[in-house]
């Protein structure tokens, strides 16, 4: 049974073959209209059980129409309307009960440990949907797009993130590990990357080049990623925050440092890091972005279930 929860811990060769399918499924329904079933319908009677402990829109549709369009369904909880949510009812006997009804779980949480909690005794396939250290669908999902704007495999692009060490930016570093590309991060001193992320690309013998002036970061940048400032899980003095990223705003000044052709990319929902011009410009490849999680979430639960060819 494979599961997908951190990108660091699923092997290149399989992250690549989710990418491939991808690409391949997203070619032949060209013509087909928004539920329309894949051919062969692949996860036919299949169900995906969803449940967000926090806000989403995107994963939450993303997901609904991935597994639709492979022939499945969904229903999607709030924990808080189950009785594990009221602290009436274990993890574990959750977990049984929602491997008897379903043949795959994602899960969208605040607590990293309650998805391996999960993991342990689930006896279906669990998906991470953002939790406090990764956002792995994202950013599997976002090497896609990348590639498929810039036409290039993302080995021979220069990539660029501009904003908090968060989750998103977490798994775009184990990307870079896993696909080899180069990373510039733009940040302020004290949001840069923690050690614990900082030794695994170490230990990895992998670098990330990390830069407190955001010109720096963008120049030779072929793709600038980011994300909002204030993420769900955050704790801390807001304001303040938002007022020490005040310089690394990506507008137009900032991305005439990148290379001419540069694109961004934003997973969404967006703050006060990116203004109106660069977002809504020419340059920027969002909506195309948000609608590749469909298409790789489609490979993702097909590895998930055992039917990736
Ligand atoms: N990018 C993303 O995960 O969006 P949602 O929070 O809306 O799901
Ligand atoms: N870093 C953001 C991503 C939202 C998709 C958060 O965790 O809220």
């Amino acid at each position: 049974m494979k599961h997908f929860i951190n990108l660091k811990d699923i092997p290149t060769k399989d992250l690549r073959k989710i990418i491939v399918d991808a690409k391949k499924r997203k070619n032949l329904r060209k013509n087909l209209s928004t539920l329309e079933v894949d051919k062969g319908s692949p996860l036919k009677g299949k169900m995906l059980v969803q449940m967000f402990e926090k806000a989403s829109s995107r994963t939450r549709i993303s997901f609904y129409l991935a597994i639709k369009q492979l022939g499945g369904g969904t229903l999607t909880l709030r924990s808080n309307e189950l009785h594990l949510g009221q602290g009436g009812e274990s993890i574990s006997d959750t977990a049984k009960i929602l491997s008897t009804y379903g043949d795959g779980f994602m899960l969208r949480t605040d607590s990293d440990k309650k998805i391996e909690d999960f993991k342990k005794y689930l006896s279906i396939p669990i998906i991470n949907g953002l939790s406090p250290s990764s956002h792995p669908t994202q950013v599997l999902s976002d090497v896609f797009t990348a590639e498929e704007i810039k036409k290039k495999p993302i080995s021979k692009l220069n990539i660029c993130w501009i904003g908090d060490s968060n989750n998103v930016l977490d798994s775009l570093i184990a990307a870079s590990v896993k696909f080899s590309f180069k990373l510039s991060i733009g940040c302020p001193k004290n949001f840069e990357p923690g050690k614990e992320v900082r030794a695994w690309v170490k230990n990895n013998n992998k670098k990330i080049f990390i830069y407190n002036d955001p010109k720096k970061a963008v120049i030779g940048a072929d793709v600038i990623f980011s994300d909002k400032v204030i993420s769900l899980n955050d704790k801390g003095n807001k304001k303040k925050k938002i007022e020490q990223f005040k310089k690394f705003k990506i507008d137009k000044k900032l991305m005439s440092y990148a290379n001419k052709d540069c694109i961004f990319l934003h997973c969404l929902p967006r703050g006060s890091e990116v203004s109106d011009e660069v977002f809504l410009g020419k340059k920027s490849h969002v909506w195309q972005q948000a609608l590749n999680r469909v298409h790789v979430q489609k490979s993702i639960l097909l590895y998930c279930f055992g039917n990736l060819r």
